[in-house]
């Protein structure tokens, strides 16, 4: 796992942006995974302004709430289609968010992974972290071999992201998520993180036990993680020092 920690969600995001594109550059016909909430939405900015061919790539996104349709503000289609999509060349019919109306979700699900296999599997996976640890929507205790399908959203998760519905009543109680075995079969992750409520499931996600108490814990099996705070996000690291000794020293050929 690569820590970089950067003064401020903007320069975090900025060193982000570097790695997506890159990736982006190098496989033109890549496949993204791509994540929503409020964490990747500077990134998508900063990704918007670079003016990158996104015409050949496919995507991906973690999750989708169900019940809702993809006309839905809230809805995780809006999301991306609001805040990258529209803005880029990317081909209509190479993304992919799961269908939070889907009749028959297992069905549904099922096609979904087998998808992202017939594309090749994802080359770069966007991931944010809730305060419990989740990544995706694989709340706690999620299995950490999960695929994707129908998960329950604790009653913390709703109250966090009750600010985009305008009332905890009005967030979904489903949603459907890629599984965390989906997430580490990507060839490579991108984990982002800002603020203060997030230094503590970040401390337990890089350096705590695997478990799945902390869904992103999961990650420390993956072979490469990069992932991008603020300081505010890295506070509760108990090797702080050692990480940005490592950024500085980085080899010149180790591009981000
Ligand atoms: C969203 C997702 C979630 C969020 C997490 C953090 O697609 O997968 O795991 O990344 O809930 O949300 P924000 O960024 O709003 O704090």
């Amino acid at each position: 796992m690569e820590i970089i920690i950067q003064p401020t969600p903007e320069a975090a995001t900025k060193i982000a942006a570097r790695l997506v594109a890159s990736v982006i550059q190098t496989k033109p016909a890549g496949v993204l995974g791509l994540a929503t909430g409020s964490t990747p939405l500077r990134l998508y900015r900063e990704l918007v302004e670079m003016k990158l061919d996104w015409s050949k790539l496919t995507t991906f996104n973690l999750d989708e709430y169900v019940g809702i349709s993809p006309q839905h503000p809230q809805s995780y289609h809006s999301f991306m289609w609001e805040n990258l999509f529209q803005h880029v060349n990317v081909a209509t019919k190479n993304v992919n968010i799961p269908d939070g109306l889907a009749k028959d979700i297992p069905g549904f699900c099922a096609r979904y992974e087998n998808k992202i296999a017939a594309t090749g599997g994802i080359d770069l996976q966007l991931l944010g972290i809730g305060t419990d640890g989740h990544i995706g929507f694989n709340e706690q205790t999620s299995s950490l071999a999960s695929r994707t399908r129908i998960k329950t959203l604790t009653p913390q998760t709703r109250q966090d992201n009750a600010r985009f519905f305008g009332g905890e009543e009005k967030v979904p109680h489903h949603v459907i998520t890629m599984g965390i075995g989906t997430i580490l079969e990507a060839r490579q992750c991108l984990l982002l993180a800002f603020g203060k409520n997030k230094a503590r499931a970040i401390a337990e996600a890089v350096e705590g036990p695997i478990t799945s108490m902390n869904p992103a814990s999961a990650l420390q099996q993956h072979p490469k993680v990069t992932v991008c705070l603020d300081e505010e996000s890295a506070a509760e690291l108990k090797l702080q020092d050692y990480y940005r000794y490592v950024y500085d020293h980085k080899p010149d050929w180790q591009t981000i």
